[in-house]
């Protein structure tokens, strides 16, 4: 388990770079938090951390952004079921071989795979988050 406190949401892009290069290919990621904690902060982090140059923007309304196959980003505020998530073909995705990112992912619960990471973002003030990460 990793312990980190942000004070900046530089500082938790920062982190979720440094945070990516322990990935590897097929990675499962639930990330927890409230809204604004900073979960989509923290996956533009990721995402250049993996050498993804396009920009991440919150997945609310697509539910699922693919960059290039490399990292899938969800974000599940909207679901309300592990059943939304296979009728819309989501759950494909976990097995495609990218990471994938999910925001939300306790909507979805009974569609998620074994195997996962976990991260949570906990707001401890305006601009300061602890992020606990666990394998
Ligand atoms: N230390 C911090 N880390 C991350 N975001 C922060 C931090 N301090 C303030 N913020 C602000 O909180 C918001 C986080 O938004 P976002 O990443 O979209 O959250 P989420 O995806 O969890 O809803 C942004 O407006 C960001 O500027
Ligand atoms: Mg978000």
């Amino acid at each position: 388990m990793i312990k980190f406190v942000s004070e900046s949401v530089e500082s938790t892009v920062d982190f979720g770079e440094k945070y990516a290069k322990t990935l590897e290919k097929g990675d499962v990621v639930l990330l927890f938090g409230e809204m604004g904690a900073g979960k989509t902060a923290f996956t533009k982090g990721v995402a250049k951390g993996l050498g993804i140059s396009a920009e991440v923007t919150s997945p609310t309304y697509a539910y699922m952004n693919d960059y290039g196959g490399v990292l899938y980003h969800f974000d599940c505020y909207r679901l309300s079921s592990g059943e939304d998530a296979e009728g819309l073909g989501l759950t494909d995705y976990f097995y495609a071989g990218g990471i994938c990112i999910i925001e939300w992912p306790q909507n979805i619960a009974s569609a998620l795979p074994e195997n996962r990471k976990r991260v949570t973002i906990i707001k401890t003030g305006e601009n300061s988050r602890e992020i606990i990460a666990e394998d």
